[in-house]
Order: structure tokens, then C-alpha cells, then sequence
């Protein structure tokens, strides 16, 4: 009788296992299909409830040091902690060989999922070659692989924004201005770009996309400078302190990639005697809060909101599907969160 109990109390608490760790060995034809289709979706409607069974989760961030990524990682640690999983991040250092072995070592340890931001876009191939020989459902962020390089791995899914959709804005808040960007009413636009990291797409389509608002509204422009500027607020005032001394007044708008970039440039303009909104324009992308007291201080012209809490509840959605057994077509392995215009009229929305 005793040893008949033990058996059913042992054979609930194995069904109880499986049921919080997702059913584990699901057939391909019972999965369930992954929802990517709404390409704002966020994710968290459409996701199970979270088993909060206390799996293990390896974090991978590009490097620590970075404005934007510390909000992101502190929003991913805190949602993924909440729902009871045990989180693991690290620091790659900004050094992809580095990165390569922290991957490994959680594949070691035997990690039930990674939330991975690629030091480099240029390893993902590599990266994805690694988490699918391991079987380890992976969800990675911010730098986004070309969708042949996802299609390799279907339990891939990348999550993150649209980088163009952040440069259009920008130009937009350009156009909004009383000017329209040309302050000297010389019929031009002159501008300076502190750009990011140039092997990374946001880098590369922000930097497109945000001239591109200007002339596709018929406005004649003039790229006084393009400099990188690799996210990095120190460098962001240097280069700008540099343009400034060199273009001086001819310089109407400085576009930067990134706002840690555009806190550094403020400096500078401020440095020069510069004011920003009455003889210069400045943006930037990601609504740090430091960029959004600049703002509402009439500091700078206006940001992007870089979701950072958005894409780090979709990550982890997207996380839970791929725990509950789902799978991604070729081609639909990306998840867009949507940027949203800061001016000094919304500001306040997102101030905390
Ligand atoms: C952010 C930058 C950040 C970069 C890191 C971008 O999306 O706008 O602030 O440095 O991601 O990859």
C-alpha cells in the first residue's frame, strides 16, 4: 500500500515536472506555431503564462558598459526574475571571442534557454551554428542577423526594433522644427553624423534613413561630417567639439545615432556657446533619461524611444514560446517593437 502510494506520488511530481518545463520531447506535429505574424507585436499578449519553473537562463550582453544596454539588461533580469527563472548575465566586453566562450560555457552547464545581444552581427553565423548543435531554444537581441542567417535554427527568434523606422523619425523631428533644419535659410540643411558602431545595422539604417526623411520631403541637404562615434558618449563629444571647431555656424543639425552619443554632443555645443533649438538642432535614439530631462529642458531638439522594457518583455515571451515547444518558419524568426517620437509635447509620457 505505502509502496503503491510512493509510485502515484512519484508519478504525479513527474507529470508536474514535465507540465512546468514544457512538456519536454513534444512531437513536431503538436507544436505550436509560433505567432510572429503582427510585426508590432510585443509578444507579451500572445505568450503562455510562464511556468515560473525556475529554469535556467544564460544572458549574453554585448558589453556592460553601454547606456542603452544597462536599461535593457536590468529590465530583462528583473522580468526574468519575477516569473522565477534562475538568470545568469554576462559581460562579453565587447569582444566576440569572449562572447564565443561564455556561450559555450552555458551550453556546458546546461542552460535551458539564451537571451543572446551578438557582439558582433558578423558571428551570427557562428553563434546560431552553436546554440542549434546544442538544442538550445535562443532568442537573441539588439543586433540583428539577416533572416538566412535565423532560417539555419528554428528554435531562433530574433527580437528588436527597426532600425530605419528610428532614422525616419529623427528627420522627422527635423521637419517639425519652425525651420524645417535650415536655420540659416540658406535653402539647405547642413548636418554632422556621430554615428555608432557601423557594423551594426541600427548604425547603418539610422544613419541612411534619417537624411533620407529630409530628401524625401524635398529637401536639398549637406553632410558637413560622418564620423563613428562606436555608441560612446565621450567620443560623441569629441567628435562634435571637432566638427564645430571646424564647420563652426554652418553646422545646423547634429544627427546622432544613439543618445549617449548626443549627451556627449550636447556638452560640446554647449562648450562652444552653441544653443541648442535657437541656432542648433540635435536628436538622438533611445530616450535614455538623461536625454529626456535634455528635452524637456529644450536641450535637445527631441529623441526615439528605444523600447528597452518592450524588447525585453518580448524577448522573454518569445523565450517562453520557444520553452512551450514552438518553432519559427524561415522568415518570420523576427519581432519588431515599435519606436515612438519624443518631443518636448510627450516627454513627460515617458519620464518615471
Ligand atoms: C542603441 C544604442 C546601443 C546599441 C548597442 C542600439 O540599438 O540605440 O544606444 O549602443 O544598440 O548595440
Amino acid at each position: 500500500m505505502k509502496k503503491t502510494f510512493a509510485l502515484l506520488l512519484a508519478a504525479i511530481m513527474m507529470l508536474a515536472l514535465l507540465t512546468a518545463c514544457g512538456g519536454g520531447d513534444k512531437p513536431a506535429d503538436t507544436t505550436p506555431p509560433a505567432d510572429t505574424s503582427a510585426p508590432a507585436d510585443t509578444g507579451s499578449d500572445a505568450a503562455p503564462e510562464a511556468p515560473a519553473a525556475g529554469g535556467n537562463i544564460g544572458v549574453c550582453i554585448y558589453k556592460f558598459d553601454d547606456a542603452f544596454m544597462t536599461t535593457y539588461r536590468n529590465a530583462l533580469q528583473e522580468i526574468l526574475e519575477g516569473k522565477g527563472y534562475q538568470v545568469t548575465v554576462v559581460d562579453g566586453n565587447n569582444d566576440q571571442a569572449k562572447q564565443n566562450e561564455q556561450i559555450n560555457t552555458f551550453i556546458t552547464q546546461g542552460v535551458d534557454a539564451l537571451i543572446i545581444n551578438p557582439v558582433m552581427t558578423s558571428a551570427a553565423d557562428t553563434i546560431i551554428a552553436t546554440v542549434k548543435s546544442a538544442g538550445i531554444p535562443t532568442v537573441l537581441i539588439n543586433r540583428e542577423p539577416t533572416a538566412d542567417q535565423m532560417a539555419a535554427y528554428d528554435k531562433l527568434v530574433y527580437v528588436g526594433a527597426l532600425a530605419a523606422q528610428s532614422g525616419t523619425m529623427q528627420g522627422e523631428l527635423i521637419l517639425d522644427t519652425p525651420n524645417q533644419g535650415d536655420i540659416n535659410g540658406d535653402g539647405k540643411i547642413s548636418y554632422i553624423m556621430i554615428q555608432g558602431d557601423p557594423e551594426n545595422i541600427d548604425a547603418q539604417l539610422r544613419t541612411e534613413y534619417s537624411v533620407k526623411a529630409l530628401t524625401d520631403a524635398g529637401k536639398e541637404v549637406e553632410q558637413l561630417n560622418l564620423t563613428r562615434g562606436d555608441w560612446d558618449r565621450e567620443k560623441g563629444q569629441t567628435i562634435c567639439a571637432n566638427d564645430l571647431a571646424q564647420f563652426g555656424d554652418k553646422i545646423e543639425v547634429v544627427f546622432c545615432n544613439n543618445d549617449d552619443m548626443a549627451i556627449g554632443a550636447l556638452q560640446a555645443i554647449q562648450s562652444a556657446g552653441r544653443k541648442v533649438n535657437e541656432d542648433i538642432y540635435l536628436v538622438g535614439v533611445d530616450a535614455l533619461d538623461a536625454a529626456l530631462n535634455e528635452v524637456k529642458a529644450g536641450n535637445m531638439t527631441g529623441t526615439v524611444l528605444n523600447d528597452a522594457v518592450g524588447q525585453a518583455t518580448g524577448a522573454v515571451a518569445e523565450m517562453e514560446k520557444l520553452l512551450g515547444g514552438a518553432t519559427y518558419a524561415s522568415g518570420s524568426q523576427s519581432v519588431y517593437i515599435d519606436y515612438v517620437k519624443v518631443t518636448p509635447d510627450n516627454v513627460g509620457d515617458f519620464m518615471k
